[in-house]
């Protein structure tokens, strides 16, 4: 059998880098997708891979992402949206002009699936949403300020981004989910990656830790619901749609089962990004 194609997002890191390694060992054909140039080469090199570059504060970097992506895989087998990060104090946009947490953790992963949908309905996908508990816990989102610009503080904006994440997995469900297109959420663990390091970061006092080790989990622990979710068919261990921490469906807040929330932010996601 041909080798399956699994396209990995922030897979020049922590979570994403163990799971492209956990999946090419099992002998999936991993497109390692990055920020940096630099770092994303360097794990496609020790994995053999192919590699592709994106940033996705820029919506155009996505785009022509989506179209290599596109150019060279006849099929896509599983679509990894797991590229993510929190942001500083001070509320930041991006060139396109929406709010940095919004965009880099949901418009952007919201973009690339859909100008990936018919690829990933001819092929049977599963998309696999990288969420977290501070947006399946503790996350709330507002359709009239999405962009932050009435409140805004990075805890909230991630909580936010990643409860949009949750909602984008099950939306894409109740649209795609007949057409055999399967989608799902997890939440990785607290996990010692480089997340949350940066200046300004707000957790990064635990993050940058010299204890870190012991008080997170590794990143192949994080990995390991997504690796399991890619390697699973649906309906057979996980439920399309669902959200899911440590292999189990997730606790979660009730916005997150708001199925007219969650096709407000799809209708207004395909607004902000002029989408037909
Ligand atoms: N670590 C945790 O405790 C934790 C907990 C819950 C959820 N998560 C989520 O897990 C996912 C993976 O995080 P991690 O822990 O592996 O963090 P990480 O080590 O910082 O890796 C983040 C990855 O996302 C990429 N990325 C960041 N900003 C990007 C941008 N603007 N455009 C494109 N790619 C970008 C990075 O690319 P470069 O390295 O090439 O810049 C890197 O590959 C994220 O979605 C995060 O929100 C993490």
């Amino acid at each position: 059998m041909p080798a399956r194609t699994v396209v990995i997002t922030g897979a020049s890191d922590g979570v994403g880098t163990a799971a492209a390694r956990a999946l090419t060992r099992a002998g999936d054909q991993v497109v390692v997708v990055g920020r940096s140039p630099d770092k994303t080469a360097a794990v496609a090199a020790e994995l053999g891979a192919e590699h592709l570059v994106a940033d996705f504060s820029r919506l155009d970097d996505v785009r022509a992402l989506a179209a290599a992506l596109l150019a060279a895989h006849p099929r896509i087998d599983v679509l990894a949206n797991n590229a993510g990060a929190i942001f500083a104090n001070e509320r930041s946009t991006t060139p396109d002009g929406f709010e940095s947490t919004f965009q880099v953790n949901y418009l952007a992963p919201f973009l690339l699936t859909e100008l990936l949908h018919d690829r990933l309905v001819d092929s049977g996908a599963t998309v696999i949403n990288t969420s977290s508990v501070a947006g399946a816990r503790f996350g709330r989102l507002d359709l009239a300020d999405l962009q932050s610009e009435r409140a805004y503080s990075p805890t909230r904006a991630y909580g936010a981004s990643k409860l949009a994440q949750i909602l984008h997995a099950k939306e894409l469900d109740r649209r795609y989910g007949a057409q055999g297109l399967a989608a799902a959420s997890f939440h990785p663990g607290g996990i010692a990656s480089n997340f949350s390091t940066t200046d300004g970061s707000p957790w990064r006092f635990m993050y940058r830790s010299r204890l870190k080790n012991l008080i997170l989990a590794s990143t192949d622990k994080g990995a390991d619901t997504l690796v399991w979710l890619a390697q699973t068919p649906p309906h057979q261990g996980w439920e399309p749609g669902g959200y899911y921490t440590r292999r189990k469906p997730g606790r979660t807040v009730p916005a997150a089962d708001d199925a007219t929330l969650a096709a407000g932010l799809w209708a207004r996601s395909v607004e902000l990004l002029v989408l037909g």
